[in-house]
C-alpha cells in the first residue's frame, strides 16, 4: 500500500505579484484594516522576504520580513481562516526566524494590536517579549489603537 498517497504537499516559496489575488483573499478576511495589493507589491519590490506557505499548491499563509543591518522586522504574518489553530502560524514564524538567522540578523521585532490575543499568545510562546508600546500606531473603528512592540533574540 502506498501510504504517501494522502500526504499533503507542504511547501514555502517566494511570493510574486501574480500571487496577490490569493494573498488578498486571505488578507481582507484576516484584518479589519488590511494591507492593499500595492503594499504587498511594494514589499516585493523592496526586496523584503515575502514568503508563501502552500498546501497542495494552495496558498494558506504568508509572511513579510524586512531586514535592516542585523535587525529583522516582521511586517505581516497571516494564516487563512480555514487553516488557523493547526500549527501553521507557528511553522511560518519559525521559518521567518530561521531565515533571519541565516541572513545574520541578531533580533526580530514586530508590532501587534493589544487586542490580538491569538497572535500575542503565539509570539510569547515562541519567546518574544514586550519591548514597549507605540501609541496610536494602528487605525481602529473608534480612533486609533496602540501597538505592542515585541522582540526576540535570534
Ligand atoms: C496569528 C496567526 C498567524 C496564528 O496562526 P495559527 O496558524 O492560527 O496559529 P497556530 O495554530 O500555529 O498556533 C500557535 C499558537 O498560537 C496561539 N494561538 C493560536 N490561536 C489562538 C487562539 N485562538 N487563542 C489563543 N491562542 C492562540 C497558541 O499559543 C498556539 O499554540 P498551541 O496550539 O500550542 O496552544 C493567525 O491567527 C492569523 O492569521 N491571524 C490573523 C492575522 C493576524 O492577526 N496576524 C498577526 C498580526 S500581528
Amino acid at each position: 500500500m502506498n501510504t504517501q498517497l494522502n500526504q499533503p504537499n507542504i511547501s514555502f516559496r517566494e511570493m510574486h505579484a501574480s500571487d496577490l489575488d490569493a494573498v488578498m483573499q486571505i488578507e481582507i478576511v484576516n484584518f479589519p484594516f488590511p494591507w492593499t495589493a500595492g503594499n504587498f507589491k511594494d514589499s516585493i519590490n523592496s526586496g523584503h522576504i515575502c514568503l508563501l506557505l502552500e498546501i497542495d499548491e494552495a496558498v494558506i499563509g504568508y509572511a513579510i520580513l524586512m531586514m535592516v543591518l542585523d535587525e529583522a522586522h516582521l511586517l505581516n504574518i497571516s494564516v487563512s481562516s480555514a487553516w488557523k489553530g493547526k500549527g501553521w502560524g507557528r511553522h511560518l514564524l519559525n521559518q521567518m526566524m530561521q531565515i533571519g538567522r541565516e541572513k545574520g540578523c541578531l533580533n526580530m521585532f514586530l508590532e501587534v494590536r493589544p487586542s490580538n490575543v491569538s497572535a500575542i499568545t503565539l509570539y510569547e510562546s515562541i519567546g518574544f517579549n514586550e519591548m514597549g508600546m507605540r501609541p496610536g500606531y494602528y487605525p481602529a473603528y473608534n480612533g486609533r489603537e496602540n501597538a505592542v512592540l515585541m522582540g526576540v533574540a535570534l
